[in-house]
């Protein structure tokens, strides 16, 4: 396949893979798009990295991608997709066919953006050994930069604990053993379906940050809401390589307990998606340590549409069949682009919330469409049983029933 790009109106050009284009009203930029006040020098980047082409948005005005605004953020681009730099339009297209070479332009101007470097600066605490470079989102939690370790030259991703407790003395005790349950994940080892552990720390006032391996492209939640759902063929290959991660989790006596699009990471590499599991047993590291600012209940942790029934009343208890549960539902997502769950009205206060529960609608037909196989079907249909006895067991059984081995 091969991608090309061109401002409405003019040729279009091939785009080569591992391509970085600054695009603005700046002569020096890769794409100069003249004559328009609304443009800023330094507008955005592209970069192509197949099967993923993203847009850094770096401007003043802002741009908007397939009529959606994007401001100081990155966007995926799809399939025939309108950019909208002040007047200008840029559009983007993927051709079957033999992509050019690939470009050996170094990813330099990815982090030129000043705002947002003044900005990440004001966000972030001082830590000597990392240099904070990107904004990369938001969770319950906290935040997640981007961030250069010094010591080892690698980029990394740092997620913030905002905590607050009045009680300081508390406080410490709980921030110890937090950081113990997050030690602990550094002793799992290394496997190629899961984020690695890399450093953890506490900053006073700044709460608990967690240094993981980046991941250097997107979650499946922005890949399905920014590409829309996948097909079959593409994310059977995927959901093998994350049960072989939650696999190697559940083998380690560690349920994840937060399974869902936004907490699996996906990477291009050699041409295809990539998928990594992130955010594995936090929330349980975080209720053992008596920390109470993760979610508004205070008292239980779950991920509405993703955690299974048990999850909401009975936290502590869970075992590997949550998550079977849990990818059940990602899967279908990754698939569907929504969830088989049918309307839950106002949200109840817990702990009625359990009896309330949505009723999954049927899953058959709608995967149908998609072409799954039926053995397929039946297992995921499995997977979203509400008792957890009726479910798979742990990853391994699921990953068996969908691919056989
Ligand atoms: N290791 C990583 N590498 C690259 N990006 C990451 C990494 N970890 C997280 N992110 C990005 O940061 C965003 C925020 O992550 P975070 O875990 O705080 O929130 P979330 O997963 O959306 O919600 P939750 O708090 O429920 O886990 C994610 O959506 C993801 O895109
Ligand atoms: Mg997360």
């Amino acid at each position: 396949m091969r991608s090309e790009l061109r401002t409405k109106g003019n040729d279009w050009m091939a785009l080569a893979p591992g391509k970085l284009l600054r695009i603005g009203s700046n002569p020096r930029c890769d794409v100069v798009l003249e004559g328009d006040s609304f443009v800023s020098g330094h507008h955005a980047n592209l970069e192509h990295r197949p099967p993923m082409t993203r847009l850094f948005e770096h401007s003043a005005n802002g741009s908007t991608v397939d009529g959606k605004s994007v401001h100081h953020k990155t966007r995926l681009l799809s399939q025939n997709s309108q950019i909208g730099f002040g007047k200008s339009l840029l559009e983007f297209r993927t051709l079957p066919g033999d992509a050019p070479p690939p470009s050996d332009l170094p990813r330099s101007g990815r982090y030129k953006c000043e705002s947002c470097t003044r900005m990440v600066r004001r966000r972030t605490p001082k830590i000597e050994r990392y240099e904070f470079l990107e904004f990369l989102g938001a969770g319950r939690a906290g935040e997640v930069y981007l961030a250069l370790d010094r010591e080892t030259k690698a980029l990394v991703a740092i997620k913030f604990y905002v905590l607050k407790n009045p009680d300081e003395e508390q406080l410490k005790k709980d921030v110890v053993r937090f950081l113990k349950g997050l030690q602990a994940h550094s002793e799992l080892g290394e496997h190629p379906f899961v984020i690695g552990y890399r450093d953890s720390g506490y900053i006073p006032g700044a709460g608990i940050y967690l240094v993981t391996d980046l991941v250097d492209g997107c979650d499946f939640h922005s890949l399905v809401v920014e590409q829309g759902p996948l097909e079959w063929p593409v994310a059977k290959e995927l959901f093998e390589e994350i049960l072989e991660g939650l696999h190697f989790l559940h083998e380690n006596q560690t349920a994840h307990r937060d399974i869902k699009p936004s907490n699996i990471m996906a990477e291009p590499k050699e041409g295809k998606w990539t998928a990594k599991i992130a955010d594995f047993d936090l929330t349980h590291n975080f209720f053992k340590a008596g920390l109470d600012s993760y979610t508004s209940t205070k008292t239980a942790f779950y991920s509405e549409g993703f955690s299974p029934p048990e999850q909401i009343m009975q936290f502590q208890k869970l075992d590997p069949s949550a998550d079977i549960y849990a990818i059940g539902m990602t899967f279908y997502f990754i698939l569907m682009g929504n969830l088989p769950l049918a309307e839950m009205g106002d949200k109840p206060a817990f702990p009625e919330l359990e009896a309330q529960f949505p009723v999954r609608s049927p899953i058959r037909d709608p995967l149908k469409k998609k072409n799954l196989p039926t053995a397929a079907i039946d297992a995921l249909e499995r997977c979203l049983r509400r008792n957890p006895a009726d479910r798979f067991a742990n990853a391994g059984e699921l990953k068996k029933a969908l691919f056989g081995g």
